[in-house]
This record gives structure tokens, sequence and C-alpha cells, in this order.
């Protein structure tokens, strides 16, 4: 009855729903109908096999949750070996989230995954660039322009370019991946933080400071997603905080063209099929045909008189 399709540079996926990378795995489709999703999204893989932060690696906080996992990876022999092919049993196309510590790294680890059952590549560069002052590359335009054009010079394939939270001005860096060719930018990874045990006076999380994510994020994610929709033309995935249609409806409002569900789906394992049966009620009680019509239809002007409003305050 009313058409979710979205086209996300290139990939045109059945509906806008797909979780946040490193939220979701193997074991979830023993309560998630994988075949519902508009697309997979993996853990962020890596090259070599690596081990994870020192423990503990969650702390819940007040609406949200740091985590400081570290990206572990089972490397990419095994990725190719295990990952793709329990993937492959899905129609759901499968997005592959990588990350490197220099831009070479990046190239390498696209060319090798442009290959039967990936429909596109998430460039996680919310990590250190090591080849340079250890800062994420995602942190400044410069380093998001070199290593998004090499990016693209490494896959045919949709790149989506995932940004971090933790800059000044997202909008400079949006529009950085954009002109070295990215195809699609999610917004965003998870805002830094640090969380003190008050009993121990120990940091909560074993690598002292970690990624905050969940509710607590989403409007400043929203704000963001919103300024970076202005900057760029190409579609925007915006991720931080979803927990219900709602949430979702409101990144849609504010210019996004697809979201990302993460810590939702800790709390609830459904989360992400709740989502999506939720926004199609929306859609069919508003009498909306197309999600894309809510895209960036957030209404800057109120539609009352000025005078109405100022009564009312
Ligand atoms: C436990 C955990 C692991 C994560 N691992 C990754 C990862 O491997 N790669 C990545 O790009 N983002 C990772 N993230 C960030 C999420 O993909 C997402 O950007 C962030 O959590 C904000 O969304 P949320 O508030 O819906 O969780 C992780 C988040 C959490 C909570």
């Amino acid at each position: 009855m009313v058409d979710l399709r979205v086209d996300l540079g290139g990939l045109v996926v059945c509906n806008p729903i797909m979780p946040a990378s490193g939220t979701f795995s193997e074991g979830l489709e023993q309560v998630v109908d994988f075949n519902q999703l508009g697309a997979f999204v993996t853990k962020t893989v890596t090259r070599e096999r690596r081990g994870g932060n020192p423990t503990p690696r969650v702390a819940e906080t007040s609406s949200g949750m740091i985590n400081s996992i570290g990206i572990p990876s089972d490397g990419i022999p095994y990725f190719i070996d295990h990952t793709l092919p329990f993937y492959r049993r899905f129609a759901t196309p499968l997005v592959v989230s990588i990350s490197a510590p220099s831009i070479e790294g990046f190239a390498s680890l696209a060319a090798d995954l442009s290959r039967d059952g990936v429909a596109a590549i998430e460039a996680n560069i919310s990590c250190p660039n090591l080849e340079e002052d250890g800062r994420a590359f995602a942190m400044s335009a410069r380093a998001t322009e070199a290593v998004v054009r090499r990016l693209r010079d490494a896959t045919a394939l949709p790149l989506w370019v995932k940004l971090t939270p933790n800059v000044g001005e997202i909008a400079d860096i949006a529009r950085a991946a954009e002109s070295a060719g990215a195809d699609v930018l999610t917004v965003a990874n998870t805002i830094l933080a640090m969380a003190i045990d008050t009993e121990t006076f120990l940091p909560r999380v074993g690598n002292v400071m970690g990624g905050l994510s969940g509710p607590a994020i989403k409007p400043i994610i929203v704000r963001q997603v919103f300024q970076c929709a202005r900057a760029v033309r190409i579609p925007i995935i915006g991720c931080g905080g979803i927990m219900n249609a709602t949430d979702a409806i409101e990144y849609l409002l504010a210019g996004a063209s697809a979201v990302q569900v993460g810590t939702a789906t800790f709390v609830h394992p459904a989360a992400l099929t709740t989502i999506i049966d939720d926004l199609t009620a929306f859609l069919v009680r508003r009498g909306i045909e197309r999600v894309g019509a809510l895209v960036g239809a957030v209404r800057l002007t109120s539609p009352e008189p000025v005078e109405t409003l100022v009564a009312a305050s």
C-alpha cells in the first residue's frame, strides 16, 4: 500500500530501516525476520584479527550506554569464509563496514571486499589515522577527503562513509566526503564520553573513555543530520538513539533518507521489525504514499500566524 523503497547511492533498499554496525549479529535471526530488513550492516571488519579493548567494555548511563568495544575482528579470511556465506542465504543486501589505520589499508580492504554478495561498503572512518596524528580520519576534512578519494578508486560498489559526531563543523566533513566521491553518508558514530564509578573512583569502561549511544545522543545527531542534509546532495543515513518509529520519522524529517538502529536492539531484540511495521502504519494513517515524501520535510516556519503563537506563549 505504501512505497517504503529508498535509493541509497545506487542501492535500492526495500525499506529505510537497517541495523547499525556492531549492534547486530548472526544469532539475531532467531528473533528478527532478516528478509524484512532494508539492509544488513556488518560489524566493522579489519584486515587482521584484533582483540578488543580491556573490560569492562560497556557501561549503562542515563538514557544511553558507553561502549569501548574497540573493534575486535576475526579478520578478512574468516569474514570471507564464514560471515559472507551466512548472509548470502538472505535476500537482504549486505553492507560491509570496514576500518583500517591507513589510507592504503582502507583501499585494499574495499578492493578485496568488492565481491559477489556484497552490495555496498560502509567506511567507518571514525578510527585513528596512524600515518598522521592518530586522530580519527573523520575529524578532519582533509583526511576525510584523502581516504574517501582513494576508496572511490578502489571500489565500484556504492560507497557509504560513516562520520563521527565528535567534530565542530560536521557539514565541512560531509562536503569533503561528498566531493571525494562518497555515495551516501552515515551520520553518525558514537559521541566520545566518560563515566566514573564513585565507589571505586575508576572509569566505568576499561579504556577510560568510550562512545555514548542511545536516546541521550538523539537530539545532537538529528541536528547533525539536518546540517549535513543542507550541505550535500547525496543521501544521508541517520543513526543515533532511534528506539521506535517516531524517532526514525524525526530523522527522516531532518533530512535522512534511511536510518540505522543500534542500541535499541540490545533493549528490544525485535526493535528493527517493530519500527518497520510502525513506520508503515504511520504512513497509512497519514495517507502518505511514499516514505521518500518525509525526507527533509521538516517545516521551519509555523503555519500558524505569528500573533497566535505569541498569544499562546
Ligand atoms: C556495542 C556497540 C558496538 C559498536 N560497534 C561499531 C562498529 O563496529 N562499527 C561502527 O561503525 N559503529 C559501531 N558502533 C556504533 C553504532 O553503529 C552507532 O553508530 C551508534 O551506536 C549510535 O546508534 P544507536 O544510538 O542507535 O546505538 C557500535 C555501537 C555499540 C553500542
